[in-house]
């Protein structure tokens, strides 16, 4: 049997692999995708805790030629015992013959990939000139959303911050100063985030039974809103009011319905992969209001954890573990 590489978080952040170049992995995977070239079941998940997840995530590229699985989990009141939100494991798979390649950390692939796949939204849902993004929720993913949109909306010039923590909201407030060279608003209120921006996303804990508050007066015309947090800050007539709705993956969603999510959310909901394969337009006026749903897909992990196991090869990082 060939060994496995084994790569640590460190290993993972040490190869210095590109948003960009994730971003572009993630394009060329959505557009497979509404090629029907992706295998890619809905994700199975255990709930040990209340809000809390365990999820499996497989998926097959054919395309490419990419199999893997991403176990992760998500528990809230992690941050209160100094433990991140977010942990997990990815395996790489031969499509060949099965056997594991590689299982290395998944923190920085759910962080980047993530962002990647806003950057991919954003692309053809969103205004290019928009200057003004607000984030509702300013942990992990407000960095990744911010360096990934950083990317494609090559205006941007003011970050509206609002966190339930202020605390969070001002260390975010200095990245988007210090990396990126921002405007940072630090806002008291959702409104007064939301109400200033072109572009938001929202990424506060996903919770089962939700008390969403971003309402949908608060939309500008021509606004993109990316959800990363399922139904927990959108309200429904919030949704209802878009002009035009997406999902990174509408089957996920109707799945997720199932379990008692998205109550409320309208079923006009248009395939980014169907959008970005051109088999659907994207924004098509410059006042529609856009939001696109971003439940987060094991095909986004697969195509970047690949990227990442032969950038580790070439390097000769990480170790080799014995099956
Ligand atoms: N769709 C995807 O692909 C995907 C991928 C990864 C994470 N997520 C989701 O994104 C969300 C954020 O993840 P993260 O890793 O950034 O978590 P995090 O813990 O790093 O950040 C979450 C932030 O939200 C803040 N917050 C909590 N409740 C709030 C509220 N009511 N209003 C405003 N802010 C609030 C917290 O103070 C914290 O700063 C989670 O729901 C996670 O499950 C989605």
């Amino acid at each position: 049997m060939p060994a496995i590489l084994y790569l640590s978080r460190g290993d993972v952040e040490g190869l210095g692999i590109s948003v960009a170049d994730v971003i572009r992995d993630l394009e060329a995977a959505f557009a497979a995708k509404g090629r029907g070239e992706v295998e890619m079941p809905p994700k199975p998940g255990i709930h040990p805790r209340p809000d809390s997840f365990i999820h499996a995530m497989p998926a097959y590229v054919r395309s490419s030629d990419i199999a893997g699985l991403k176990w992760i989990s998500g528990f809230p009141d992690n941050p209160s015992r100094g433990l991140p939100y977010i942990s997990g494991l990815m395996i790489l798979n031969d499509p060949a013959t099965g056997v594991p390649l590689a299982v290395m950390d998944a923190s920085w692939i759910t962080a980047v990939r993530t962002g990647a796949a806003t950057a991919v939204a954003a692309k053809y849902l969103a205004r290019r000139e928009a200057t003004h993004l607000a984030f509702i929720g300013c942990g992990v993913q407000a960095r990744s959303n911010l360096d990934a949109l950083a990317v494609v909306q090559p205006r941007l010039t003011d970050i509206l911050a609002y966190d339930i923590r202020p605390e969070a909201a001002e260390a975010f407030a200095e990245y988007g100063q210090m990396r990126h060279r921002l405007r940072v608003a630090v806002c008291r209120t959702p409104e007064e985030a939301v109400r200033g921006a072109e572009l938001i996303v929202t990424a506060t804990p996903i919770l089962k039974h939700p008390t969403p508050v971003l309402l949908a007066e608060w939309l500008r015309p021509g606004v993109f809103l990316c959800t990363l947090d399922f139904d927990s800050s959108v309200t429904p007539a919030a949704f209802e009011a878009a002009d035009l709705l997406c999902s990174d993956d509408v089957a996920q969603l109707d799945f997720y319905r199932l379990d008692g999510y998205f109550r409320g959310v309208p079923d006009r909901i248009g395939d980014l992969g169907d959008i970005v394969a051109g088999r659907m337009k994207g924004r098509e006026r410059p006042d529609a209001r856009v939001i696109s749903i971003n439940l987060g897909l094991a095909l986004e992990d697969v195509v970047t954890a690949h990227r990442i196991y032969q950038a580790a090869r070439t390097a000769g990082a990480g170790r080799d573990l014995e099956l």
